[in-house]
């Protein structure tokens, strides 16, 4: 059994599992295998109300960031894989059916060896998907751990989904740090679209106040704003990641609104769907001076 250390950041691990149940409302695969287990096995204690809550835009959030890092994940030719706060994402459990990937699943150690139970439940055998206890924001670096497992000379791909945005500012850039690190001694690039802006954010809550509830229960269980620990504009969150040492490239998620199933399957209104895209981007981030 994983140490069980309590962490100043356990208290976010319980929205992993909201945006869990909110994946159940879209066509990713093992999305709902995954829901299904969280239920039947009583594995999260939200009270009534917050287990009934859910807001069609978040769900249509969850699947177009989902959908649009897999988009810039194909742009590029990685083969080892690390994913940060990994949650409860099908991500791994899907990649790695090709077994020319190393795929390192990580997160909190109470959320990651819940995980790997969940995932031994659903495939019998995959040696190619690791699952690590990483601290993303620790100094030293956890990310080391994942070093016995990484191919030297050959670039890694770094992803995150949902992490940075409940995360201060200082919090922010000792996870930078350390993707520098790894980013330094491998190559590659991290993908990840948590570098948001609030006025996005706020938009979106006027156009769905299911959302609203849902950030302020996910508030409440954190005891982190959402609103305050992003950033005001889309600028300021791409001076903030220039001045952390990388370079951006932008995909920005309406790329992937013809792909999002949930629209049909909640009945979400397109248009109030690709407002809320269209102030939203996946950053494709790889070092300023890979060499220095
Ligand atoms: C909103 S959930 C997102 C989970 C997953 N990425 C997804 O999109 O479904 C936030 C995740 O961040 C993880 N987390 C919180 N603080 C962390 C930290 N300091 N280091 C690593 N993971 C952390 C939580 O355990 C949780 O799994």
């Amino acid at each position: 059994m994983n140490k069980q250390q309590t962490n100043e950041f356990d208290k976010i691990i319980l929205t992993a599992f909201m945006v869990s149940l909110a994946r159940q409302f879209t066509d990713i695969p093992y999305a709902k295998e995954l829901a299904q287990l969280i239920e039947t096995q009583g594995l999260v204690k939200l009270s009534q109300p917050q287990n009934q809550d859910k807001s069609v835009l978040l769900t249509a959030r969850i699947e177009a960031r989902y959908k649009a890092i897999n988009q810039v994940i194909a742009q590029y030719q990685i083969t080892q894989v690390l994913e940060l706060a990994s949650g409860l994402l099908p991500r791994g459990l899907l990649m790695s059916s090709n077994p020319n990937i190393t795929f390192i699943e990580s997160d909190l150690p109470k959320m990651i060896s819940c995980k790997q139970q969940l995932i031994q439940q659903l495939v019998v055998e995959r040696p190619n998907l690791y699952f690590l206890e990483i601290d993303a924001t620790n100094h030293p670096s956890e990310f080391w751990k994942s070093t016995p497992l990484l191919k030297a000379g050959q670039p890694v791909m770094i992803l995150c989904e949902g992490l940075l945005t409940h995360l201060t500012l200082l919090e922010k850039q000792l996870v930078c740090a350390n993707v520098r690190e790894i980013l330094h001694s491998y190559g590659g690039v991290w993908i990840t679209p948590d570098f948001i802006d609030t006025g996005s954010l706020v938009r979106s809550q006027q156009d769905d106040s299911d959302l609203q509830k849902l950030l302020q229960t996910g508030t409440n269980l954190t005891g982190r704003s959402l609103v305050n620990n992003n950033f005001g504009t889309l600028d300021q969150a791409r001076q903030f990641v220039y001045e952390q040492g990388f370079r951006v490239t932008e995909h920005s998620m309406l790329n992937v609104i013809d792909e999002l199933s949930c629209l049909e399957i909640l009945g979400i209104d397109p248009e109030v769907v690709r407002r809320m895209l269209a102030a939203q981007s996946v950053f494709a981030l790889t070092l300023d001076s890979p060499s220095s």
